[in-house]
């Protein structure tokens, strides 16, 4: 079976952490501090504050931005629980947002439908690593809090993403782009923000008596993410290789492919293919013939909250199905997965000519 996803590590992981443990100095320190130093420069802010997951990352952001109870949070419908969940650690409350089912990122025109006084953040992921209508959205006026936990490395008129909002949070998770295992970020260039999160990311040696949190990176976990940066470039390189490789090889088949656009850098962390009707048999299909494929998203923010109106969000649901793209995936894995799926939608769906995309 080919997975859905799998970590590209190496001899120069092994090598690192060996480092690390010879060292004696596993916890947060030197590597640590190199670690958030390189992301800062990669990215382009004046600092980074590691943590040890995207979800902890999106709650200190929250705390550095004072929202608590009563405070609305803008998020899509469609995108995974963390978010949901780091709102609901500060007590604020989720305004749910529709998404384009084309980009499957966030809908400006729903989100500036909704937005109220008590608006106070919004959150955007760049969902799937394809930047989203990020400059129009800060325009709006409301702190707007860049998730590229799906996205890091992905540009928007040849900016990289996570400068364009007050801040930007990242994960580190085993599935993503870059991984430590478990593992998080927030970078930002405000030095007040800055702050706040690394004083809250530790809880000792404090004069004053304020609930903390250990949120605090190891050397162990920043000691491969060292080395999973310096490769992000090449990694970047393969998914848009075999992203262009399944578009060629998926033209003329009955589904909708993801598309390329000329203002932005989609980084394929997801290759997302939407069907004609329901996925749901599809699933069984590819997974019958040894290619694993994934929901990219498990249930849209919606359901759980018992909701109406989000046809976007209802549709990508629906009709996504995410397809193995990683750089640890073969060229025989690559091939293996064309040939699935091609055989599969060719016989189980009638021909239609392919819709195209977007832009080229
Ligand atoms: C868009 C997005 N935000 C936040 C997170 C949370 O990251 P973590 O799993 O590191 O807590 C994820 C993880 O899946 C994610 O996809």
């Amino acid at each position: 079976m080919i997975p859905h996803s799998r970590p590209m590590l190496d001899e120069e992981e092994i090598f690192n952490l060996s480092n690390v443990i010879r060292s004696g100095q596993i916890s947060q320190g030197d590597e640590v501090l190199r670690f958030e130093e390189m992301m800062t420069e990669f990215i382009g802010l004046k600092g980074a504050v590691a943590t040890n997951s995207g979800t902890s990352a999106l709650h200190l952001a929250l705390l550095s931005l004072n929202i608590r109870d009563d405070d609305e949070v803008a998020i899509p419908s469609y995108t995974c629980t963390a978010i949901l969940n780091a709102i609901n650690y500060v007590n604020a409350t989720p305004l749910l947002v529709d998404i384009d089912p084309d980009t499957f990122n966030i809908d400006l025109n729903d989100l500036k439908r909704k937005v109220t006084k008590r608006t106070k953040a919004v959150i955007v992921p760049h969902m799937f690593g394809l930047p989203a209508d990020i400059e129009d959205i800060v325009t709006l006026g409301i702190p707007v809090i860049e998730d590229c936990a799906q996205a890091i490395g992905a540009t928007y008129n040849e900016r990289r993403i996570g400068g364009f909002g007050y801040l930007s949070i990242y994960s580190f998770y085993a599935t993503k782009v870059i991984t430590t295992g478990e593992g998080g970020m927030i970078l930002s260039d405000s030095k007040r923000v800055l702050e706040k999160v690394r004083d809250l990311r530790e809880y000792d040696k404090k004069d004053i008596y304020l609930p903390g949190f250990n949120y605090k990176m190891t050397d162990i976990q920043a000691a491969l993410g060292i080395s999973q940066l310096n490769k992000l470039p090449l990694f970047l390189d393969r998914r848009t290789d075999i992203a262009d490789r399944y578009t060629q090889s998926f033209k003329d088949i009955p589904i909708t492919l993801p598309g390329w656009y000329s203002d932005r850098r989609h980084i394929f962390y997801r290759f997302v293919i939407k069907t004609r009707d329901n996925s749901d048999k599809y699933f069984r299909l590819l997974e019958g013939n040894d290619v694993s494929c994934q929901r990219p998203v498990y249930l849209p923010l919606h359901n759980y909250l018992k909701l109406d109106g989000f046809p976007g969000t209802d549709d990508a649901w629906n009709k996504a199905i995410s397809i193995p793209i990683y750089p640890a995936l073969s060229d025989d894995e690559i091939k293996m997965t064309i040939d699935v799926v091609r055989d599969v939608f060719s016989k189980n769906e009638k021909p239609q000519r392919h819709k195209g995309h977007k832009e080229n």
